[in-house]
């Protein structure tokens, strides 16, 4: 699956941090970038991580730092099984970060180098991303020799998919702001029409009042299934099926906006992650499945350079909101175009209370509402 990134563009504008949340699965990096007996950095949470492929398959990530005296582990050696530490020599098991060799040690020392371990995290590949779970702080190691399900962690995210058959394509861009802004700008419906307006996609002249219907679901909640909206260029295409066309789109916490339309036995699906890679700044993942116009020619690229744009489109104004996050404004989150936003701020609110207090969290919804807006 070829890689399309659009951010090219660098900046080292960051706004204000946002809360953190932990326990979670989140996508650190394309696995296709771990070759074998390469090492591979990422940021998730803050964290410094290292990541790579061992020989058997598996992917690992680990805590870029030597247990020793801190160097990163990345700038070191990696056989496929071991990683070495470039200070002194220190080898460690990289799925559960035990320490196997002290190079230094003499026949008068007693020191077990296997009881000293290097902080690893439960790593899982799925549709091509590295997902590392990350504890809170202080919470305790969550890999060693057992099996990962004995350590209670939720599901790892994965894509919907309905049959064996259908296309890929995959899209990523940083974004000079906190997960916060990321999120709320992924589930805002009121800027479709201005960052994205194109003759493919709306225009500011097709904006019409809109009624959808939301309802809770466990940890975020659901566009309730219906017929996409009319004046979508890309949705009116399913028509050529004749079949009804039907969209789900789900939000969950931490981070994830799920999508999928229907049309008969045709279907699209796409997750979308805003990820953390600091308390400031974040990353959008899009990874998407489909068998719509399976067999026509030039789909897929075709696809991919709208997508792009699309994503594009949205990083340019974040970076632009980036540079009024900077003087730290007062902002406001109006109805009913950003009740999804103030959902996903209780919902958080809900989630940070109910770790600090062992509750159970309370939903911001108690049942199924109708929002309305033009869009
Ligand atoms: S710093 Fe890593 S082995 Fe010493
Ligand atoms: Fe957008």
């Amino acid at each position: 699956m070829p890689f399309l990134n659009p951010s090219e563009t660098r900046t080292d504008l960051s706004g204000p941090a946002a809360t953190l949340l932990y326990d979670d699965w989140y996508p650190a990096l394309r696995t296709r970038k771990l070759r074998l007996g390469k090492l591979s950095k990422a940021m998730l949470l803050d964290i410094p991580l290292v990541l790579g492929r061992l020989n058997d398959g598996r992917v690992f990530a680990m805590r870029d730092s030597c247990p020793h005296r801190g160097i990163p582990l990345s700038v070191g050696r990696f056989d496929g099984r071991h990683v070495t530490c470039r200070y002194h020599g220190w080898e460690f098991e990289p799925c559960g970060g035990q320490c196997q060799a002290i190079p230094s040690l003499g026949s008068r020392d007693h020191l077990d180098p296997t009881r000293i371990l290097a902080t690893a995290y439960p790593c899982e590949e799925r549709d091509g991303h590295a997902w590392v779970f990350i504890p809170s702080p202080g919470a305790g190691r969550k890999v060693g020799t057992a099996e990962r399900t004995d350590w209670g962690l939720k599901a790892v995210p994965e894509l919907a998919k309905f049959g064996g058959r259908y296309r890929t394509a995959f899209l990523t861009a940083d974004l000079p702001c906190n997960v916060d802004h990321g999120i709320i700008g992924l589930m805002d419906p009121a800027h479709g029409p201005f960052v994205h307006h194109a003759w493919w996609w709306r225009t500011r002249g097709s904006i019409r009042e809109k009624t959808k219907r939301f309802e809770p679901i466990s940890e975020g909640f659901r566009m309730s299934a219906h017929a996409p909206s009319g004046n979508s260029a890309p949705y009116k295409l399913l028509g050529v099926y004749g079949q009804p066309v039907e969209t789900t789109i789900d939000f969950v916490l931490p981070n994830r906006r799920t999508e999928v339309i229907r049309c008969g036995d045709k279907w699209f699906s796409s997750l979308t992650t805003v990820t953390p890679m600091t308390a400031t700044t974040c990353r959008i993942d899009v990874v998407a499945a489909w068998n719509v116009f399976y067999y026509v020619p030039l789909v897929t690229p075709i696809a991919r350079f709208f997508g792009a744009k699309f994503v594009r489109q949205d990083q340019l104004t974040m970076i632009q909101q980036a540079e009024g996050l900077r003087h730290n404004p007062s902002l406001m989150l109006i109805d009913d175009a950003d009740k999804p936003a103030k959902w996903y701020f209780a919902l958080k609110q809900a989630r940070l209370e109910a770790s600090a207090t062992g509750a159970q969290p309370k939903h911001p919804l108690d049942g199924p509402v109708e929002l309305h807006w033009r869009s």
